[in-house]
């Protein structure tokens, strides 16, 4: 099963040294650098929640969940009021066994939760290249809203729909 832990002096050198397929390292940043962010993010008096992933006992990636700026200049609506699933990346070694899948689950499961507060969204974005995580989030049910971050694609998750199926 996938659960969460916070990052500290007993898991942080072993979450930094989880890393991607080579091919994929453009596509996520160093979980180190991630981390630095979240520290520099919350010392503004922002949200930045980094957590390991593992399943069961095993510690298999790394998210960073936001909610508010990530800290660009001219950022829409959508980025200034929405949560962020920031960062999301599993370790070559566990890829390609559902995993991925499972922890965006939870992620958003988690995000349901509201840690910073209620909001309606949920936003990530992704290289124009990084097809594998268009089509994971994607079939999840996020949609390209048009928007750019970056260079990255913006896709948007709505976190009431599934409510008003209940
Ligand atoms: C994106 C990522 C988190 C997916 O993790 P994962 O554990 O491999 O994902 P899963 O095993 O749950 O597979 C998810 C889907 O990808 C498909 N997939 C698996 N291997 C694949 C491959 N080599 N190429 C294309 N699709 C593949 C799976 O079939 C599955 O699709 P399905 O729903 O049709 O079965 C992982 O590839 C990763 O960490 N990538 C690098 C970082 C990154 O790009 N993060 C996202 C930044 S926006």
């Amino acid at each position: 099963m996938i659960r969460f832990e916070e990052i500290t002096n007993k898991n942080i050198w072993k979450v930094c040294a989880l890393e991607p397929f080579e091919e994929q390292k453009d596509f996520v940043a160093d979980n180190i650098q991630s981390l630095a962010e979240a520290y520099a993010t919350r010392n503004e008096g922002n949200n930045a929640l980094p957590l390991a992933v593992y399943n069961d006992d095993v510690l298999i990636g790394f998210i960073m969940i936001g909610k508010g700026t990530v800290g660009n200049e001219d950022e829409s609506d959508l980025i200034k009021e929405n949560y962020c699933l920031w960062r999301f990346m599993i370790d070559k070694q566990f890829q390609n066994q559902g995993l991925g899948k499972q922890t965006l689950d939870a992620a958003i499961a988690l995000i349901r939760t509201f840690p910073f507060g209620e909001s309606e969204k949920v936003w990530l974005s992704y290289e124009p290249e990084n097809t594998r995580a268009r089509d994971i989030y994607g079939k999840y049910g996020f949609l390209e809203n048009g928007e750019m971050c970056g260079n990255e694609i913006v896709a948007v998750y709505e976190l009431l729909d599934e409510n008003c199926d209940d």
